[in-house]
């Protein structure tokens, strides 16, 4: 058995967080911002759980409302409908004080981590500061955390007198590490915490990651584009286009037998390290769609290589095809809304009477 199996199967069946019928739309406004002329809908309808321990990784063209999904979750943008669950707490309806209690546990790695860094501070005054803030430590032991905290990402306690600009990218996303860590969570969003990165020092800041959520049982949602690092780092993966989960399962189910075309595709574009290996690459036509005129039906119709005349006018449901992986797609019997008498206001990954409270998975 894998690590990466391990970490999770000990603490199987466990719920961290769960997000239901999450919506996340925003208002497109006319030339002089005086009217809304439309709606984008970042995020639609999404419902899934993410297990303690795990990394559930979360992959889709640009766009299609990854990041969006990652701050509703966090709260740190409002969703416009659903919830989010934390640990069995309905964290969309608690008020400023309770919700900064609870953001101590639920934290963000962001790609571009010098955007995220105030250049006038140095780190170790950052980092004091979120420490001050969330009253973990208390000014004697403040310097002792700081230190331990650089230690605990590779970098050293002399670079708590430096200011950003002085650090290489790598070392940036180790301080926006750092800073994630301060505050001791439970749970962290990645988003694309590598791709701002060279070649060279992903792997690096990768295994940093692996290493910290097993030292510290750290669940992770990771975003990101690049496919072989998320097929590397995930145990569960869900693939997103225009803004609903279309996929979602094991990593070994989605990377060996992925069953939704758009999840093909991108799969078909990840390299074989065997050379011997062929893989036909599907290129699909066309471009992502306008999120304000999403197509009827399936949103992946008019790109979809094995579209039937049905997809155009029949809104999959993300359902159970096959031993928790799931899929919303006409091909599959399970995704035709009709077929289990759910209401398809709910295409939910997990249909529940309540939150699962951090116990039994209810897809389990
Ligand atoms: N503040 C905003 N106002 C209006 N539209 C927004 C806003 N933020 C995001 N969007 C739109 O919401 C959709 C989803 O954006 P989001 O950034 O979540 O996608 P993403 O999958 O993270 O993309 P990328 O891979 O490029 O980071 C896009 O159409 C985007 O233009
Ligand atoms: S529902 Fe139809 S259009 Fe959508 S992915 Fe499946 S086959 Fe393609
Ligand atoms: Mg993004």
């Amino acid at each position: 058995m894998t690590n990466r199996e391990e970490s999770v199967r000990t603490k199987a069946n466990q719920v961290l967080v769960e997000t239901w019928n999450l919506c996340k739309s925003y208002p497109m406004r006319s030339r002089f911002l005086t009217r809304v002329v439309g709606w984008v809908k970042a995020v639609d309808n999404v419902s899934l759980t993410i297990r303690r321990g795990e990394t559930l990784g979360l992959v889709g063209e640009s766009g299609c409302g990854k990041t969006t999904l990652g701050h509703c979750i966090l709260q740190l943008i409002p969703a416009t409908s659903g919830k989010v669950f934390f640990e069995g707490v309905d964290i969309t309806a608690l008020d400023k004080t309770e919700l900064r209690r609870m953001r101590k546990d639920m934290q963000i790695i962001f790609q571009d981590p010098y955007s995220s860094l105030n250049p006038r501070m140095t780190v170790g005054g950052m980092l004091r500061e979120v420490l001050h803030f969330h009253n973990i430590v208390d000014r004697s032991r403040m310097k002792d955390k700081v230190d331990e905290l650089l230690k605990t990402v590779g970098l050293s306690p002399s670079h708590a007198y430096r200011y950003p600009h002085e650090f290489s990218g790598g070392q940036r996303q180790r301080i926006g590490i750092a800073r994630a860590l301060a505050l001791e969570p439970k749970f962290i969003v990645c988003d694309e915490p590598i791709s701002a990165l060279d070649v060279s020092i992903q792997s690096q800041i990768l295994n940093l990651l692996q290493q910290l959520q097993e030292q510290y049982q750290l669940t992770y949602l990771f975003i990101a584009h690049d496919l072989a690092v998320v097929e590397h780092i995930s145990n569960r993966v869900a693939v997103m286009y225009l803004g609903r989960i279309v996929e979602i399962a094991d990593y070994r189910q989605i990377y060996e037998n992925p069953l939704h075309p758009y999840t093909l595709a991108l799969m078909s574009a990840v390299p074989i390290p065997d050379p011997k290996a062929k893989r036909d690459r599907i290129v699909l036509p066309g471009e992502v769609p306008d999120p304000t005129r999403a197509p009827s039906g399936c949103a992946f119709h008019p790109r979809c290589p094995e579209a039937m005349p049905e997809c155009s006018s029949v809104s999959p449901v993300l359902r159970e095809h096959d031993d928790g992986h799931k899929v919303s797609c006409l091909k599959y019997s399970t995704s035709w809304p009709e077929q289990s008498g759910v209401s398809t206001v709910v295409p939910a990954e997990t249909i529940t009477a309540s939150p699962t409270q951090g116990g039994a998975l209810a897809d389990d």
